[in-house]
């Protein structure tokens, strides 16, 4: 109410009121004057599509941030050099303007350097192959490209008067040049020297606030230097007059096709969080809150050896891949969040006073004596054991590796470890492709005719070199110097005379095919059969004939690599190409033999993923479509699934390679299945959170494919008629493709008597989706219930009312809260005297709103 008024009293002002520069000192960010405490999260506007924007940044705003944090992707906005893209997904200026709108505060990483498991880490291709460039180092024609995009980004948001210090509602409070250079800076040999130019250079930029880089404890005044980790607690900036930012605190983790998924339970997180609050912090940034998708060519490798990422790059984030909420990581944090923000006054104003509560506890105090304000900390790093502990005369319990928060050093808010929070289980419910008219009907008819079948075209690719080869050279080329990166594909060929005495032809011993290859994966074909699939190094058995044989490999790249020292020069495709198994012992070397090449696929070159070259004669209806067959592409004229759920492209019948729906690339898939790393569980419930978090500690999905579902955006879909293309490198089965919905259909929630909340009272909160209602309780109990979403049992105690009294509440409702309190039961129906605490375990159906069930009735009487 005092906010509305006085706002409305300020505004025939606020017009004539220049804006401040954003400044800190070392306890925090000063925008216009006023301390801000900065809760951030990452939102890659690349990464979901335009039309998601502003729900993307609601959800944010909604989860408790002030701040959305994006970097900005340099190769898809300069596509050559002084040709920019800024349309569509790459419109960064539309995405600003929605975080501006939204009201929110804005951290823009510009980089250009990101990493960010994107292609080749955000920088063009085209810059390597500029004579004398390299990367990240005192290059010169590095730093003149570099500094050239910088401007070209400053000025832009200059222009639109987006840097805070522009006017009153300029969201941008921080920019960053570079990233995670610090470790780096040894291997590169130039010290300082680049780091420090490109700190000068972008001071010189003038945007009247702060820069930013993280990583890099050598950041020259006034750059802020900042951490990226799992937690950032230990960290100190180079000064005591920079506050101490996080520009990374992770929510989950990347994923390769070679590994499960990894997941950080969320009471880690929050625990992490406060912890780096209670040591003096004053900006958090969420990466990633909404990691969204790696559409087409877009994911990058990561480290050392050069892993390819998956298409999917949903982080295990509060906001799934889909856009969904994922519970209780959103929930969860979001009440962090809120907690933190009850005590932002005083946590600016002074540092903490660290205070010892045990042998393995502690708290902060921050206590302004002027204004009679208090804010306390306690925090047990115990991994093990509970602890209580007595502050200012009270008691307090503090479960294991846990944090309390007391914003006025009394009442208890939020504990790290006591999740309130529901969980929702998503589905992906199965539906079958259905064929659509390639032109929409009338009205009436617009369901098609759903007695006729899909039909697959299909196009099938030669093997080995299918046009002119693009060259013939003695030995090998690497891959990238070859396709530039306009392709993942590159053949290598190649052939062999055999002796009509050679003495394998007549024993019929076996010869090899022995391969070295820095790649992702390669496949290898013998006069034109396909032989077998290798990720590296492979010995593969091989029948040959007398006479000519040809040895043809088609090696493909999936992202370049995105981090690591000189990561542009590590090269990829052949190293050694070897024929063992003659009679004679010999190894024949064909490494130095005369290799031809051709890049990419014919498919590729015929473009014939675009929905334009349906009718000229490159695809043929065969009466059979041809199944587990090598280097074939399908197509099929499909119909938009019904209803808003999202959309996964369900490739399980398949094996490698890309989609394309209306001529958008959906992705690279691969059905590989994932390496056993670490602890894998069924459930994330199940994961141990106390003691430092490695990503090892909390998988799940060992021995599946990596990814199975892949993303198409709703937007992608016309009402009817879209060309669905599948590009298989090894086999598959396309008519086992199924376009599945994402669903959240369970939801559950498990919470004590004495679960703090904001509110002052443990409850359970339960809410589906919208236009969905809580269909049916399958599980309720209040008592000592025990086990996870999915697998609840009755414990010793169980109040037999558990069931009526929560379906009172919640049935056939969007939403419903129970206090979690014998009150809310009948007194007296727990006989038995016990001292343990008891909990409200339930778990519940979301069905789709009556309406639409009413709806569904009508159509089909
Ligand atoms: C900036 O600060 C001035 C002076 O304190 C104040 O009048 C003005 O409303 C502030 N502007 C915004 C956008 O907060
Ligand atoms: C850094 O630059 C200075 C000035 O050009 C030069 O003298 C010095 O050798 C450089 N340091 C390194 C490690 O390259
Ligand atoms: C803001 O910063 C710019 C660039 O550093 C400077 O030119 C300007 O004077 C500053 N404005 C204020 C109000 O401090
Ligand atoms: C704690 O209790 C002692 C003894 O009763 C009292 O002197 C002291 O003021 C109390 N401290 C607080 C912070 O209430
Ligand atoms: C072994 O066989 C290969 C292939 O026929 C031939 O090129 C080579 O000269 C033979 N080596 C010897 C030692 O006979
Ligand atoms: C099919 O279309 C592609 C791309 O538009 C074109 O390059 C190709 O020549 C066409 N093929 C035929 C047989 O017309
Ligand atoms: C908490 O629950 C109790 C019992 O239902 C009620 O009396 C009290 O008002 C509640 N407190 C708050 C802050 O809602």
């Amino acid at each position: 109410m005092k906010l509305a008024l006085s706002f409305i009293l300020l505004l025939p002002f606020l017009s004539i009121v220049v804006a401040e520069n954003v400044t800190y000192d070392g306890r925090s960010l000063i925008i216009n004057g006023t301390r801000r405490l900065i809760v951030s999260t990452t939102i890659h506007y690349t990464r979901i599509m335009p039309e998601m924007w502003p729900e993307a940044i609601r959800l944010a705003k909604e989860g408790g941030a002030n701040t959305i944090d994006t970097y900005v992707f340099w190769n898809i906005h300069e596509i050559e050099p002084d040709i920019y893209n800024f349309a569509g997904r790459n419109d960064l200026v539309r995405f600003v303007k929605l975080v501006q709108e939204a009201g929110l505060f804005l951290m823009l990483r510009i980089g250009p350097f990101i990493g960010a498991e994107w292609n080749y880490g955000g920088i063009p291709v085209w810059l390597h192959y500029i004579p004398g460039t390299a990367f990240r180092t005192e290059s010169a024609s590095f730093k003149y490209y570099m500094e050239k995009f910088v401007t070209y980004i400053v000025n832009m948001m200059k222009r639109e008067k987006f840097f805070a210090s522009q006017g009153e509602t300029g969201p941008i409070i921080l920019a960053q040049i570079e990233n995670e250079y610090g470790h780096l800076q040894g291997f590169y040999g130039v010290g300082h020297n680049y780091s420090d130019w490109a700190a000068r250079m972008v001071v010189s930029k003038d945007i009247g606030v702060p820069w930013i880089m993280c990583r890099e404890g050598d950041a020259l005044d006034p750059v802020i230097d900042t951490v990226n980790d799992f937690y950032g607690d230990y960290y100190h900036p180079n000064s005591v007059n920079k506050p101490k930012i996080w520009t990374e605190a992770w929510t989950g983790w990347i994923q390769t096709h070679y590994e499960p998924v990894f997941h950080r339970p969320t009471q880690d997180l929050a625990f992490a969080a406060a912890r780096f609050f209670q040591k003096g912090g004053s900006v958090i940034n969420y990466y990633m809150f909404y990691g969204g998708t790696n559409f087409g060519r877009t994911s990058g490798g990561t480290s050392a050896n050069n892993f390819a990422v998956i298409t999917s790059y949903d982080y295990d984030a509060p906001v799934d891949e889909y856009g969904l909420l994922r519970y209780p990581n959103y929930g969860h944090i979001k009440e962090f969040n809120e907690a933190i923000k009850l005590c932002e006054n005083p946590i600016l104003t002074a540092k903490p006073t660290q205070i010892s509560l045990g042998p393995q506890q502690e708290g902060a105090v921050w206590s302004n004596v002027a204004s009679g304000e208090c804010v306390a900390f306690l925090v047990n790093v115990d991994d093990k054991k509970d602890a209580t502990v007595v502050f200012r005369n009270a008691s307090y319990h503090l479960p294991p590796w846990s944090v309390s928060i007391l914003p006025d050093c009394k009442n208890v808010v939020f504990n790290t470890a006591k999740v309130s929070s529901q969980t929702t289980v998503p589905e992906m419910v199965p539906e079958d492709l259905k064929p659509s008219p390639e032109q929409c009907m009338e009205e009436n008819d617009a369901g098609g005719d759903s007695s006729s079948s899909l039909k697959w075209q299909v196009f099938e690719e030669k093997v080995g070199i299918w046009g002119e080869p693009d060259f013939v050279k003695n030995g090998f080329m690497d891959q990238l110097a070859a396709t530039r990166d306009t392709t993942d594909y590159l053949w290598y060929t190649t052939s062999i005379d055999v002796n009509e005495n050679e003495g394998f032809l007549k024993d019929g011993s076996q010869v090899a095919l022995e391969l070295q290859f820095q790649t992702h994966c390669l496949h290898a074909f013998v006069n034109g059969e396909f032989k077998g699939t290798s990720t590296g190094d492979a010995t593969i058995p091989i029948v040959l004939k007398p006479g000519r044989n040809d040895i043809s490999i088609l090696n493909t790249i999936l992202g370049l690599p995105s981090v690591g020292p000189f990561f542009e020069w590590r090269r990829g495709g052949p190293i050694n190409v070897k024929l063992a198994g003659f009679r004679n012992g010999t190894v024949i070397d064909l490494s130095t033999s005369s290799w031809k090449y051709q890049i990419g696929l014919e498919g590729e070159h015929l473009g014939i993923y675009k929905p334009e070259t349906t009718n000229n004669g490159t695809w043929k209806l065969p009466p059979q479509v041809p199944k587990m067959k090598p280097l074939t592409w399908y197509k099929a004229t499909v119909e938009e699934p019904s209803g808003n759920d999202p959309i996964g492209l369900d490739m399980i019948s398949m094996g490698k390679g890309s989609a394309w729906l209306n001529g958008q690339q959906i992705g690279r898939y691969w059905l590989k299945r994932s390496n056993r790393v670490g602890t894998c569980v069924g459930h994330v419930e199940e994961c141990d959170y106390r003691g430092q978090y490695a990503r090892e500690r909390c998988t799940t999905g060992c021995g599946e494919p990596a990814q199975r579902w892949y993303h198409i955006p709703r937007s992608w879909f016309k009402p009817c008629g879209n060309t669905l293309v599948v590009f298989e490198e090894q086999g598959g089965d396309p008519t086992r493709l199924k376009l599945s919905k994402r669903r959240i259909s369970t939801v559950c929630a498990s919470v004590a008597e004495d679960y703090p909340n904001l509110q002052g009272n443990a409850t359970v909160h339960l809410k589906c989706p919208k236009n969905r209602h809580i269909s049916r309780i399958r599980f309720a109990s209040f008592g000592t219930p025990t086990g996870f979403c999915g697998s609840f049992k009755k414990g010793d105690y169980h109040h037999p009312d558990s069931a009526s009294v929560v379906e009172k509440a919640c049935l056939n409702k969007n939403g419903c809260a129970i206090q979690v309190s014998e009150e809310s039961f009948n007194k007296g129906m727990l006989t038995g005297a016990t001292s343990a605490t008891m909990r409200l375990a339930v778990e519940a159906t979301c069905g789709s709103s009556k309406g639409n069930l009413r709806s569904q009735m009508t159509q089909t009487n």
